[in-house]
């Protein structure tokens, strides 16, 4: 861990890298804004990317690789069988996760399918903490019936509870009391719950969630996505762990579980590659059977040794504390100064995003309106920059009903992408949630005239009302 001299104290601990690369973007003009947000349907994944100034629609794949990343890439050998890519990675994975068995696939939805389809009989219950899109798309499509038992407090954009991220442990007793531990496939814990705005869960409760979980024999399975973060946030907020390194946490943390899927686009920095790891050796056996058939061999996941050794490296990076300080501070001065202006945030600030409350931002729009996603194009319209709505639209139809499912959190997220932006752009995007703050009056809700029948967000289009 890197200390000032006690004397000196910079105004934010500055990127703990230097720029050697960089990619040239402008600014449209208002009216080229203006006229791109109308053209993508008032929906941000379907603007241009030359379109975009500062572009937060994800973290996901948008990591700037090191030296140390790229070298690895052009040194290993494209052999796929036996390569020594593959032996690096899964000893990697081994080492900072301290799983067993390891799997590579594509993406994390990858790992999500195969673990989906070789864990739950239909009609089984998978508990989760909130919900991620694709987790639950792969819960549903394998007959599985999806539970949510996280914290309440996860459900207050207000409320300053340090780990909105944590499961209920009473809505679990009671659950299981109510429908038995036999009908629940697993327990679903994501780290850093991405839809509940970055939220962490804590290592005191995953422990007694685990310990209930082992009582009754029900496997507990981590959404490791965000894993390191979720450790940052760990040392800072649970006293308990201060002095522990992220490492250590996150090994701590994954000895809870009996396996995880991750995907490695966002905290093992690399721009493609999930990964799957479990304890029991019966369970990979079926993982692996299905990933041949739908992703590639059991030791590249269908993936380029190149990107495995990408991730082999990625996951030690992760784990620096000098980095992973200053890719959740960054977030967190991002936070503050929307925050210090009045502009409702989701708090206290997570790990990934800044998450607007858009609900309290456009109180005059209702939520059948598309509050979140009007907000999205309107700071893209003002200032150029993209974020994403995670709220209704994000939520989908019920499949049993074909409603909206609706959605408590009707948010607007400003993912900063690892390694990429410095706070000089997050000034940027600052002033330009604040300008669009001044003038919120003068927006009016949408109407949704293009529906794609799964995950909508990514295709829908709307017009103003
Ligand atoms: C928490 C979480 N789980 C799973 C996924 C799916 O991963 P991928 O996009 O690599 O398929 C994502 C990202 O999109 C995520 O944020």
């Amino acid at each position: 861990m890197t200390e000032y001299h006690d004397d000196f104290a910079p105004t934010h601990r500055p990127e703990p890298y230097f720029i050697k690369v960089v990619e040239p973007f402008r600014l449209k003009s208002a009216a080229e804004r203006t006229r791109a947000i109308r053209d993508a349907g008032y929906n941000p994944f379907l603007l241009r990317s030359e379109d975009i100034y500062i572009d937060l629609l994800t973290d996901s794949g948008t990591a700037a690789m090191s030296n140390r990343q790229w070298a690895m890439m052009l040194e290993v050998q494209e052999s796929e069988l036996g390569s020594a890519a593959s032996r690096l990675f899964v000893e990697r994975c081994r080492e900072v996760l301290g799983f067993r068995y390891i799997l590579p696939t594509h993406q994390g939805r990858a790992a999500e399918h195969l673990l989906s389809q070789a864990m739950i009989r239909p009609g089984q219950y998978v508990i989760n903490n909130m919900y991620f899109t694709t987790t639950r798309e792969h819960q549903e499509r394998a007959g599985g019936v999806f539970v949510d038992l996280i914290v309440e407090e996860a459900y207050d954009p207000r409320s300053v509870y340090p780990f909105k991220g944590d499961i209920d442990p009473k809505k679990l007793v009671d659950f299981i009391a109510k429908h038995g531990a036999e009908r629940i496939a697993y327990v679903c814990i994501e780290t850093n719950v991405n839809m509940a705005g970055g939220q962490p869960i804590s290592l005191g409760m995953t422990k007694e969630i685990s310990a209930i979980c082992r009582y009754h024999r029900i496997p507990v399975i981590f959404d490791a996505t965000r894993v390191a973060e979720n450790a940052y946030l760990i040392k800072q907020r649970e006293a308990a762990y201060a002095d522990w390194t992220i490492k250590e946490i996150i090994l701590e943390l994954m000895a809870q579980g009996d396996g995880c899927t991750i995907s490695a686009k966002k905290d093992v920095l690399v721009n493609i590659g999930g990964i799957l790891g479990v304890n029991d050796p019966g369970l990979y056996e079926r993982c692996a059977a299905l990933c041949a058939t739908f992703e590639g061999t059991p030791w590249s996941g269908g993936l380029a040794s190149r990107d495995l050794a990408a991730m082999a490296v990625g996951l030690e990076e992760m784990t620096d504390y000098d980095y992973i300080s200053s890719r959740v501070e960054q977030v967190h001065y991002l936070w503050s100064r929307v925050k210090e202006a009045g502009v409702p945030v989701v708090e206290p600030p997570g790990g990934h995003a800044v998450f607007l409350d858009a609900q309290a931002f456009l109180p005059h729009i209702p939520q059948e309106e598309f509050p979140a996603q009007r907000l999205a194009a309107a700071l893209y319209e003002t200032a150029g920059v993209r974020g994403m709505e995670r709220g209704i639209v994000s939520a989908g139809r019920d499949p049993s009903t074909g409603r909206h499912r609706g959605s408590k959190l009707e948010l607007v997220r400003l993912t900063i992408p690892r390694r990429v932006y410095t706070y000089s752009h997050m000034d940027v995007v600052a002033d330009g949630v604040l300008d669009v703050f001044r003038h919120r009056e003068r927006l009016t809700g949408l109407r949704m005239v293009y529906e794609p029948p799964t995950l909508r967000f990514f295709t829908a289009r709307f017009e103003p009302r």
